[in-house]
């Protein structure tokens, strides 16, 4: 008897990681729910998914609105997910100081990069506890890390150490219900935010990180993980 695929949540899925994560999760056969706030001008995921070797459904989910995320899981009711992975975010600036530090935009990054994956996991909540493998994944950074010297870009580094803290506490909480919450650093990568002087290409980052979110279990999830499988520390 055939297996039904594994179902994996990936936001931010039209360009980027998300969109090179989605290629990996479909080519290794899995289901792909890829969400997008603008589905209709993601014109790569629609020719991804129109092709007959992709498993991918697209979704409308602007991941910062109460409504669009509720309206998302309400489509998606009793269906079990095995994978969430809250892939998108925003960098606003790197040029931030004291002196001229933007509050309204540190509060814009602080609700995509911290509170929508929180707000997200809690609305699929129901769905993941019916998946088999219970794995939450955020694609962070090790710029959140407080082991980083670096300095600017103050809210997206606070935005993505809040995201590390609130995520590992749920994974400890969780724990008892067979979760796997993890945070993974996915290199610096060539998009749109890491630029064209990147270290890596987003299909490296992608096939790394598909590989550490399946082997990855809860007793491991102590550190930020990088997409090459090395522990980062917090
Ligand atoms: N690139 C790197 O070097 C690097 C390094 C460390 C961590 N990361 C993390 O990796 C993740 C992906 O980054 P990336 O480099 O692929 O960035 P990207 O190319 O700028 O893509 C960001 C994605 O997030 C989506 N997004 C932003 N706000 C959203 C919202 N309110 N609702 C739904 N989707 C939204 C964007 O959708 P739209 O097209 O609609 O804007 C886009 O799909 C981010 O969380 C980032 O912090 C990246």
């Amino acid at each position: 008897m055939q297996k039904s695929p594994k179902n994996v949540i990936i936001t931010g899925a039209n360009r980027g990681i998300g969109l090179a994560l989605t290629i990996q999760f479909a080519k290794a056969g899995y289901h792909v729910l890829a969400t997008a706030r603008k589905p209709l001008q993601a014109v790569k995921l629609i020719e991804l998914a129109d092709t007959d070797e992709h498993n991918i459904s697209i979704f409308k989910v602007d991941v910062t609105n109460k409504m669009s995320v509720n309206n998302f899981a309400k489509t998606i009711i009793g269906m079990p997910i095995d994978i969430l992975i809250n892939n998108a975010g925003i960098l606003d600036t790197y040029n931030s100081s004291i002196d001229d530090i933007d509050l309204v935009s540190f509060a814009e990054v602080l609700t995509v990069n911290t509170l929508s994956p929180i707000r997200l996991m809690r609305a699929v909540m129901p769905n993941l506890r019916l998946g088999n493998t219970k794995k939450v994944a955020n694609i962070s950074s090790f710029m959140g890390s407080f082991e980083g010297t670096s300095t600017g870009a103050h809210a997206y580094r606070t935005s993505k150490a809040a995201l590390n803290r609130s995520m590992q506490i749920f994974g400890l909480e969780l724990a008892d219900e067979g979760f796997t919450v993890m945070n993974l650093h996915p290199g610096w990568v060539q998009t749109d935010m890491g630029g064209p002087q990147a270290d890596i290409d987003v299909t490296t980052s992608a096939t790394g990180l598909l590989k550490v979110i399946e082997t990855t279990k809860a007793a491991d999830a102590k550190h930020i993980i990088g997409y090459n499988g090395k522990t980062l520390s917090y």
